[in-house]
């Protein structure tokens, strides 16, 4: 799977690869999927003493979780004034209560497995660009105080501009991801529990498990696909994936902390070694974006002295419709099948408890926060909004069948641009590379039929249905679709 058409800061630790699965096996968990949510679930159930295989149809951490900001912290922009606003107080305390257990799970894995991965504390900061912030900032640290965070106020932030309010919450982490999360893989591997590259899971039936050379029939399966992958459960009716930008610059002053603007567009802020890490203009997958890298860097030009931009790259994470992650059985009252998704863009810390809380489920360990994780809740405040969702889902469906196409042949579509004619009844995407080679493909996503839309930035197709994105040539990107867009004849 690959989240975007450039390298990520964190990609290139990524090193040899681990051999595919081949033939038949038994253990006691199956975990489809290396990021850190399959990642952190699989050793942690090792380390109760289950045997686990882990299933990575790439690499280990390829995914979102090597594709991100590297912030590891319990304070998450307005995180906590949005959850009471959906859920009340005491959902907002559960979430402060995982976000913090999750802090100090990812420090004790580091240290009890010795994982080299460059981690720091460092203080994470929620902060006003501008005055009309403010507002949500200063709510922001009436609730986080309220759910028990010993958060501090005040401007005396080092960043190189006025911020207007902000909260502070110290002692928060940020890390290398990739070499975390090779160091949890490496940890997995060895007395009879086993990590495998290149093993797409291609079907799950009953407690079996399917790759293209291999089978593994367990007592339990995790599906921690970032995106449930399997065709059961929903959960793109219920989900929202919005796609975000990074880059890291060369800055002669790189900031310590992890600070994240309140208003739109958001400036994430972050730093590794001598480089800043700059993150934002986030919109819904599918949806179209203006030069998202060049906003970004005017960004870091106006407020460091950049030398060099030294890396590129985005990355999607789902919200859930009411705003809470979605840890549990995959079907209601299933013991057998797991998942956890919807982490919206803080999956490092949420990803980590969604371990805890999967490792508690799948040894019949009791945790008092599972019934306010489970993908089954019904929130009643958030069904509207829900029901609209859908409703929009629904006009994209419709409207975007009745659309005009560009053109009519691709004979003038200049090199890196893409446009879309009509083939009949139906419509085509094409795209010119650079060397002018034409790559055309129906442009009907493969999920549910909604039409995908074409998103320069990365040259890919992304439907604003569900947020499945192919690449050029109609391959998928990332689900819930699992199958290619025909390809069509250029023309
Ligand atoms: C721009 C951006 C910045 C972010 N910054 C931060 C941050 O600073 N802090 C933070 O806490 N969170 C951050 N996040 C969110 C965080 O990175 C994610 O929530 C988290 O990494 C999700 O982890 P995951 O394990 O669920 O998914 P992934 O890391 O995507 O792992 C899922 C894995 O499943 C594999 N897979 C998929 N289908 C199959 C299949 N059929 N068979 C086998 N394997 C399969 C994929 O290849 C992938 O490796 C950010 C997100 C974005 C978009
Ligand atoms: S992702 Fe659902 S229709 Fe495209």
């Amino acid at each position: 799977m690959t989240t975007t058409a450039d390298q990520s800061l964190w990609l290139s630790a990524l090193g040899t690869p681990r051999p595919p699965l081949t033939g038949r096996h038994t253990f006691d968990v199956a975990v489809v999927g290396g990021g850190i949510t399959g990642l952190t679930t699989a050793l942690l159930l090792k380390r109760r003493g289950l045997s686990v295989v882990v299933l990575e149809a790439d690499r280990v951490a390829s995914g979102v979780s090597g594709n991100n900001t590297a912030k590891v912290t319990a304070l998450q922009s307005t995180v906590y004034s949005t959850i009471r606003r959906s859920h009340g107080l005491a959902a907002a305390t559960d979430y402060a209560t995982a976000s913090v257990s999750a802090v100090a799970q990812v420090a004790d894995l580091v240290e009890l497995e010795g994982i080299s991965c460059d981690l720091r504390r460092a203080p994470a900061v929620t902060y006003a660009y501008t005055e009309s912030e403010v507002q949500a900032v200063d709510h922001e640290l009436i609730t986080a105080r309220q759910v028990g965070l010993p958060v501090r106020a005040g401007v005396d932030v080092d960043l190189p501009f006025e911020v207007h309010a902000a909260v502070r919450l110290d002692d928060q982490l940020t890390l290398h991801p990739v070499k975390y999360l090779l160091g949890l893989a490496a940890a997995i591997d060895g007395d009879g529990s086993l990590v495998c590259e290149h093993s797409r899971v291609l079907d799950v039936s009953g407690t079996r498990v399917s790759t293209a050379d291999g089978q593994v029939d367990a007592s339990q399966i995790v599906i921690a696909t970032h995106y449930p992958t399997l065709d059961r459960g929903l959960f793109f009716a219920r989900m929202e994936l919005t796609r975000a930008y990074c880059i890291a610059a060369r800055v002669s002053d790189v900031p310590s902390s992890l600070a994240i603007s309140t208003g739109s567009p958001s400036w994430s802020i972050a730093a590794h070694d001598d480089k800043l890490i700059l993150a934002g203009q986030s919109h819904p997958t599918g949806q179209p974006v203006v030069e998202p890298f060049r906003r970004l860097e005017d960004f870091a030009r106006k407020h460091w002295q950049v030398s060099e931009i030294t890396h590129r790259w985005s990355a999607q994470d789902p919200t859930s419709y009411d705003h809470l992650p979605m840890i549990g059985s995959y079907t209601p009252g299933s013991s057998t099948l797991f998942t956890a998704t919807g982490y919206m863009k803080w999956g490092l810390t949420s990803g980590t408890f969604a371990g805890s809380l999967l490792a508690d489920l799948i040894t019949g360990k009791p945790n008092e926060l599972a019934d306010r994780f489970s993908p089954h809740r019904i929130s009643l405040k958030s069904l509207p909004e829900l029901v609209k969702k859908n409703a929009e889902v629904a006009v994209q469906l419709v409207g975007d069948r009745v659309l005009p196409a560009d053109a009519t042949s691709s004979e003038h579509l200049p090199p890196d641009q893409a446009h879309v004619i009509r083939d009949g009844l139906s419509k085509t995407g094409v795209y010119r590379d650079p060397e002018g080679t034409l790559h055309a493909v129906s442009m009907r996503c493969t999920h549910l039929g909604c039409l995908v839309r074409f998103n320069a930035a990365e040259r890919s197709w992304d439907c604003p249905c569900h947020g499945s994105r192919f690449d050029v040539d109609g391959e998928v990107l990332e689900g819930p679709a699992t199958k290619p867009l025909p390809k069509r004849e250029a023309r």
